[in-house]
């Protein structure tokens, strides 16, 4: 598996896991801005040239935004998104981002689990923040250089 850049090319693999993966799918445009845009950073899992994977994260100034990550279902469990972290700290690093911060459905548990093992906190919560269905956004945060 590699991590690498999401480009335009990326956008049918990235949209297949995108729709695969949650009820309110982001736009091919959506990620089109994204990926045009210097300060979001958006990187591909590939496996054998298709997209199992990606993440897409936004900074302004010292703050980072995790705006969107997801790994095809067949290919959950095995390490995918651990690996894009890793790129995604990376970026943290270099940009000198004070926190990374993101909101995640409440009974998302894989997603929970994840962050948690990657040192994110929870730091409250959004009353009904997300639609079909109807649901609590959590807040987390990872705070860097404290
Ligand atoms: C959340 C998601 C991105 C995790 O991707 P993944 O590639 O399967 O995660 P990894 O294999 O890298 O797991 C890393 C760690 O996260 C935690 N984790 C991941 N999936 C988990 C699960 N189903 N149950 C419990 N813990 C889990 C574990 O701590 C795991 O480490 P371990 O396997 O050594 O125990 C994936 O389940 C997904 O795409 N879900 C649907 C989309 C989504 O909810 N995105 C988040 C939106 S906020």
């Amino acid at each position: 598996m590699i991590i690498c850049k999401m480009t335009q090319e990326h956008l049918c693999g990235v949209m297949e896991v995108e729709h695969n993966s949650f009820t309110h799918p982001w736009s091919e445009n959506s990620f089109m801005d994204e990926i045009n845009k210097d300060s979001s950073f958006c990187y591909v899992a590939l496996q054998n040239d298709t997209v199992v994977g990606f993440a897409v994260l936004e900074t302004v100034l010292d703050e980072g935004n995790l705006l969107d990550i997801a790994v095809d279902e067949k290919h959950r469990r095995q390490g995918v998104a651990r690996e894009l972290f890793k790129e995604l700290f990376k970026v943290a690093d270099e940009k000198k981002l004070s926190f990374i911060t993101l909101e995640v459905r409440e009974s998302s548990i894989p997603a929970i689990s994840l962050y948690e093992a990657h040192g994110f906190e929870k730091v409250g919560v959004r009353k009904n923040y997300y639609s079909k269905p109807t649901e609590n956004a959590v807040l987390m945060t990872k705070y860097f250089n404290l």
